[in-house]
């Protein structure tokens, strides 16, 4: 296999000088200048967020939630679904009234939706007020495009296409002082019928284990409990290093790392998701008893035509695996109603799987065509009443399930993550089972950022209740 590139230490030095000089061009006035960060999309989006606002920290901005406020703008888009890109054009449309009122603002778009020619060519015709866009693979050089901004004015676009590089070293600044986020690897070999992400984030490549290693001793260092390593398909992890290692490996190795904290990882593919892998899940006492499996449609055609690669039996088996070493496991999956083509007999055979494996909540999407993926070409005579039906008939069945799951942890004692204070005043806290179910408690905010036993009152279809014990 092609080695990773890696993009060399000096050059992230360059860009923490840049940084320098862009904050010495932004700091003349009496204020901080302030940056907003919008950020759509997956984990993996607010993972590169958490790296920009790491850049914009070392450029002397401030945070600011207001766009009045912001001397710079940066939306970090996806492509996902149609909807994602249309909340984007809609968002930056309105901007052109902002930039008329503050001239001075720099408003900057880049992640996956501008990473596609067809939305790259609308920004450039349509939407004149974008000063910069740049795609996932040159969010390494951020700072040097703000400050190329700053210096000689005129539109920038970074678009190159690339099969992906890894940078270390660019600063971070997180959103969250309890939770984090560490990327393992990048990009996705797969090609999933109806999927743009393989298009817009480039290949397989993983991170060094040594680089995450130190991430994450650090992040519990800092007082961090609850690390999620991510990935587009976290299972295939390690297949082009130096020297290969597999995900259960580097599993193992986090959890070795000494401290009172919780590993989750996402996503895993179930063609890649191996009774090695479970193994290691049952025997890493860290490891949260948790796996979120995308299924996708529970019907064999539609599986291939997917490109999916793994058939409703080997799926379902591979469930019966990991329930036999860990009984109380917590599982959700992702779902695509009205794939093109998609029979009404066909669709039955995905309510099918719920009923069997009994998920405990799910993400369910009707199909979306994406320019450019194979999918999209396919005919699709399904209607949009006819798949919303359907999907409404998946939600229904999957909420009962989730308030019948739900519902069995009535009286029982958790030991939690207290994370927060409750948007909904009838409570205090909200805390997270080990399978990361909410929790919304009564008990004093001093609890916030500990493992806390949860006594158990109550519950519904999307979350429990309950008090500190
Ligand atoms: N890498 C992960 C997640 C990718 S995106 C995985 O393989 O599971 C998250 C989810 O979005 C996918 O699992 C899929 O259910 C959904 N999705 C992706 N492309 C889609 C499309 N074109 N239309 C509708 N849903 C889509
Ligand atoms: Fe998309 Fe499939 Fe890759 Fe997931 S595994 S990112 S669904 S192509
Ligand atoms: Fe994530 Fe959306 Fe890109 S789901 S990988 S931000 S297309």
């Amino acid at each position: 296999m092609e080695r990773t590139t890696r993009i060399a230490p000096e050059e992230i030095e360059h860009q923490l000088e840049l940084c320098q000089r862009t904050a010495a061009l932004t700091s003349s006035g009496p204020e901080q200048p302030l940056a907003f960060v919008d950020t759509y999309g997956c984990q993996q989006n607010e993972a590169d967020s958490e790296r920009i606002r790491g850049y914009l920290a070392a450029m002397g901005f401030g945070f600011t939630d207001d766009e009045e406020k912001a001397r710079i703008i940066v939306i970090n888009t996806c492509a996902i679904r149609e909807h994602a890109e249309q909340r984007v054009f809609g968002n930056v449309g309105a901007l052109v009234h902002v930039k008329r009122r503050h001239p001075e603002l720099l408003i900057c778009l880049c992640g996956c939706m501008v990473q596609q020619p067809h939305a790259a060519q609308k920004l450039r015709e349509s939407y004149r007020h974008v000063d910069l866009v740049f795609g996932p693979h040159a969010l390494w050089k951020f700072p040097e495009m703000v400050y190329g901004l700053l210096t000689q004015r005129g539109r920038t676009f970074e678009l190159t296409d690339s099969p992906g590089s890894i940078a270390e070293g660019i600063p971070v600044v997180r959103q969250d002082s309890i939770k984090a986020w560490v990327s393992i690897m990048y990009g996705c070999n797969n090609f999933c019928s109806y999927c743009i992400v393989p298009y817009v984030r480039g290949r397989e490549r993983s991170r060094k284990p040594e680089d995450i290693l130190d991430e994450v001793r650090r992040l519990v260092e800092d007082g961090y409990k609850d690390i999620t390593l991510l990935g587009q398909n976290v299972n295939s992890y390690g297949k082009d290093l130096e020297e290969p290692m597999d995900f259960s490996a580097l599993l193992e190795q986090v959890n070795a790392i000494p401290g009172d904290f919780l590993i989750r990882f996402m996503t895993s593919h179930p063609k890649d998701a191996t009774q090695r892998l479970f193994e290691t899940m049952a025997h890493c006492s860290k490891v949260a008893p948790v796996l979120h499996l995308p299924f996708q449609a529970g019907n064999d055609r539609v599986l291939k035509a997917m490109n999916r690669r793994h058939t409703r039996d080997e799926y379902l088996q591979k469930i019966r695996a990991l329930k036999a070493l860990i009984p109380d496991i917590v599982l959700t999956s992702d779902i695509i109603v009205g794939f093109p083509g998609e029979t009404a007999g066909e669709f039955e055979d995905t309510l099918r799987v719920l009923e069997e494996v009994r998920f405990d909540a799910l993400f369910t999407f009707i199909f979306s065509p994406r320019r450019g993926t194979p999918a999209a070409e396919l005919d699709d005579p399904t209607t949009r009443e006819e798949k919303l039906a359907r999907f409404n008939r998946l939600l229904a069945l999957q909420d009962a399930i989730s308030e019948e799951k739900h519902a069995a942890y009535i009286g029982r004692t958790v030991r939690c993550l207290v994370d927060g204070r409750s948007d909904d005043t009838r409570w205090d806290l909200t805390a997270r089972t080990p399978g990361n179910r909410l929790v919304r408690l009564t008990g004093d905010a001093s609890a916030i950022g500990q493992f806390r036993d949860v006594k158990i009152t109550g519950a519904n279809k999307w979350s429990l209740f309950g008090e500190l014990a």
